[in-house]
């Protein structure tokens, strides 16, 4: 983890730099960078232009920690229409893999987790909701993991919908202690983990904090999910971790029809499509909408070099 994350991250929640630099068009090449637009317009034409090229996508309509209840209505709208525009893509034959190339990424604390009553019930319901719609649509979806004071919240709703939705995935955090514990227990027939090293600021409680424990976290978290009987999805630009999925998968004798590799929009593009040209399923989680800062935010504090790019953008608009 390198070491200015922290501070980046708590600059990042200072309302006043918030006001600066959500000034900065969407257009500006460091958003543009790792958002598809603020539009589902925008969205469409991205992900169109990825199932083309082999890859898969993961869809993520941006906003996090909603305090107000129309606002997390207006969230599950959103995703209803986009399920049907997703829906709608061709999907190109991808050999050897038989999962859905589309799927929609879902943060809890935007359908409303954190209303101050009945906030985790509410988010509950409203993930119901776009998952039934999603099912219909042949369209996956995978819930997002917050910050560590969501996690067994989160947890508890995607246990809760999988005996209705078996395919319903869950993020896990390597970086959390807790989380080679959680992989043993959600390792079981089909359940669907994405394995991330985590993005939030997060205190020594509670995850480890030095990049070469994460590492160690994911890679033993890894080797569980690996050797389970469910679908990993290996969420990582590292090298590391990506070499060692495909090593597991040759030992334990997984195919590529049951794990695949995952990236963020706009990091290791080439790595994306080498992987993809291998044979490997790969799929890209993909950001729009307007509500970037909070992603942006952490996307910049996991390297300080997209820092430059940022700054330059700021001075640009002024
Ligand atoms: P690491 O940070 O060590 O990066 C390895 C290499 O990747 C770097 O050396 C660089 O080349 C490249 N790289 C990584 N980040 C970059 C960046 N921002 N810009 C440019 N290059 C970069 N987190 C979370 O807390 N909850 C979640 O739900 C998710 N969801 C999620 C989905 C998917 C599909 C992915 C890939 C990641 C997430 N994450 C996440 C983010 C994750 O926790 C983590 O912060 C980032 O993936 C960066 O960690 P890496 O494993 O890539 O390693």
């Amino acid at each position: 983890m390198n070491p200015l994350r922290p501070l980046i991250l708590a600059a990042a929640e200072s309302p006043r730099l918030k006001r600066a630099l959500t000034g900065i068009p969407v257009t500006a090449d460091i958003v543009r960078r790792f958002v598809a637009g603020e539009t589902r317009i925008d969205l469409i034409g991205v992900a169109r232009t990825l199932l083309a090229s082999g890859r898969m996508v993961s869809v993520d309509f941006l906003g996090e920690n909603t305090t107000d209840r129309n606002q997390a209505d207006a969230t599950v709208a959103e995703y209803l229409a986009l399920i049907n525009d997703l829906a709608a893509l061709d999907r190109p034959a991808l050999p050897g893999i038989a999962v859905p190339p589309v799927e929609v990424s879902v943060k809890l604390s935007a359908l409303g987790q954190a209303l101050p009553v009945d906030g985790p019930a509410i988010a509950t319901e409203n993930l119901r909701i776009i998952c039934t719609k999603a099912a219909q649509a042949d369209v996956w979806v995978t819930v997002d993991a917050e910050d560590h004071t969501t996690t067994a919240a989160t947890l508890a709703t995607v246990r809760a919908l999988r005996g209705e939705f078996p395919w319903l995935g869950a993020v896990l955090q390597a970086y959390l202690h807790r989380t080679e514990s959680d992989c043993r227990e959600m390792a079981g027939p089909g359940s669907r983990i994405r394995l991330c090293k985590g993005a939030y600021r997060e205190p020594p409680e509670v995850a480890f904090q030095r990049a070469g424990e994460v590492t160690d976290s994911y890679l033993r978290c890894l080797e569980v999910l690996m050797r389970g009987e469910g679908y990993p999805m290996v969420a990582s630009h590292d090298p590391v971790p990506i070499v060692a999925a495909e090593d597991l998968a040759a030992r334990i004798g997984r195919g590529p029809d049951r794990f695949e590799y995952q990236m963020l929009y706009g990091i290791r593009d080439a790595e994306q499509l080498r992987l993809a040209a291998a044979g490997n399923a790969v799929r890209v989680y993909v950001p729009y909408g307007s509500q970037w800062y909070g992603y942006l935010t952490r996307r910049l504090a996991e390297r300080p070099a997209n820092l430059a790019f940022f700054l330059r953008a700021l001075v640009g608009k002024s």
